[in-house]
């Protein structure tokens, strides 16, 4: 059954304090968001809450502060970039929790909007800790979650203040779980999994639990390399995170025994002269010299991919395939990300996942031939491993 939610349209909110929870975690340079994806994808919620009279605090994360103050990681910057998307002033408030925020929010008017300081500067919030949720929910009418990419966490802000509010679902929350739970519950077969990026360990979970539900699994970027190691090739100087090789020698003998099929890459593409990406070369896979490092998938692995996704029903795609930072490097990304593309308008579904996979589908150019591009990274894999979320479960109708 596709999960149903409690959302926005079920409660009333004109002239009431609404608490919104959103995920603000951007990327910033020199104190100036670089890229906006992860705003924007609240316009929605924030306009319904607005035009119905609402008077909203933003309440987010930003990076891992651990529970003390760091000036790098103050939002003041987002509310000056959230201000010029909506088109008006967003008065920040340097605090979360106390007086500060009680004040700001005795001074709004209906419609308003304020966003509050960054969440982790206390150590109650990643804790969840209750007398943390009470003085957040304080001042506070209703509370509504839109931040389903940190709904993996049960945190103070995604779960512990739903004790203290009447607590709903707004419209990217809704959206994410109404997609992903349609995809859990219902693929289209066969199903092909695409894995990338540097990190096995961040995927484990997902994997194990993919092994029995997909039929394909394509795995490319540094995450190949410990499969590559398990199965005794030389890898030469490529990235290989530490300690994952018994991890990827139990994945390649599970999925013999579910029967799903693991592709490796058979070539890469390194830089030819160590530290000069200049040139490149392509390198067989299963023998890569000594001191040469596989930065991406190589044309022969290209079409091993193609072939499969052509035949996909459903796709799940997180990580990158290769550093495609590097314009040299992008190549295995674009073309298997074109060729998702391609799938998906002959009636496939593609969910692609993670900051990085959404970073290189709007670099590369075929974020719009996505069907679903999610907000979450880990808040995706999770929900599909665990069928559900910390951050989703106080919101389900009963
Ligand atoms: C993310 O960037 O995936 C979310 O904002 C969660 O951040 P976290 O991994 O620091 O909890």
């Amino acid at each position: 059954m596709v999960m149903r939610l409690k959302t926005i349209e079920d409660c009333s909110f004109r002239g009431k304090n609404v608490l919104v929870r959103v995920d603000l975690n951007v990327p910033m340079e020199d104190a100036k968001v670089t890229d906006d994806t992860r705003i924007r994808a609240h316009l929605d919620t924030l306009d319904i809450l607005r035009r119905g009279g609402a008077r909203v605090a933003l309440a987010s994360h930003l990076g891992r502060p651990k529970g003390k103050v760091a000036a790098g990681l103050s939002l003041f910057p987002v509310s000056q970039a959230l201000g010029a998307l909506l088109g008006c002033e967003v008065p920040f408030c340097e605090d979360c929790v106390g007086e500060k925020v009680s004040a700001r929010v005795a001074s709004m008017g209906d419609g308003d909007v304020c966003l509050l300081e960054n969440l982790r500067f206390y150590l109650g919030e990643e804790a969840n800790d209750p007398v943390f949720a009470g003085e957040l929910a304080g001042p506070f009418d209703l509370f509504v979650m839109d931040a389903f990419s940190a709904a993996h966490r049960a945190h103070a802000s995604t779960v512990g203040v739903t004790r203290f509010l009447p607590s709903c679902a707004g419209k990217l929350m809704e959206k994410e779980v109404t997609v992903l739970s349609r995809v859990m519950k219902d693929p289209r077969k066969p199903m092909v999994i695409i894995l990338g990026g540097a990190k096995v360990s961040d995927k484990i979970g997902f994997i194990r639990s993919m092994l029995e539900k997909g039929d394909v699994m394509l795995i490319g970027g540094a995450m190949a390399f410990p499969f590559l190691k398990a199965m005794g090739k030389s890898i030469g100087d490529s990235f290989c995170e530490e300690g994952t090789e018994a991890v990827a020698s139990e994945i390649l003998e599970t999925a013999k025994r579910t029967c799903i099929k693991i592709i490796l890459p058979v070539d890469l593409l390194a830089p030819r002269e160590k530290g000069d990406d200049s040139e490149i070369e392509v390198v067989r896979a299963d023998s890569i010299p000594k001191d040469s490092k596989g930065f991406d998938i190589g044309p022969e692995t290209v079409a091993l991919f193609t072939e499969e996704i052509q035949k996909a029903g459903t796709i799940l795609w997180n990580g990158p395939l290769g550093l495609f930072e590097r314009k040299l490097f992008g190549e295995g990304t674009r073309l298997v990300g074109l060729s998702v593309a391609d799938r998906t308008a002959e009636g496939a579904v593609s969910v692609l996942g993670g900051g990085d996979t959404a970073a290189a589908a709007n670099m590369l150019g075929f974020a719009q031939g996505i069907s679903h591009i999610s907000t979450g990274g880990g808040a995706t894999l999770e929900f599909f491993e665990k069928k559900g979320l910390p951050g989703i479960t106080p919101l389900l109708m009963p």
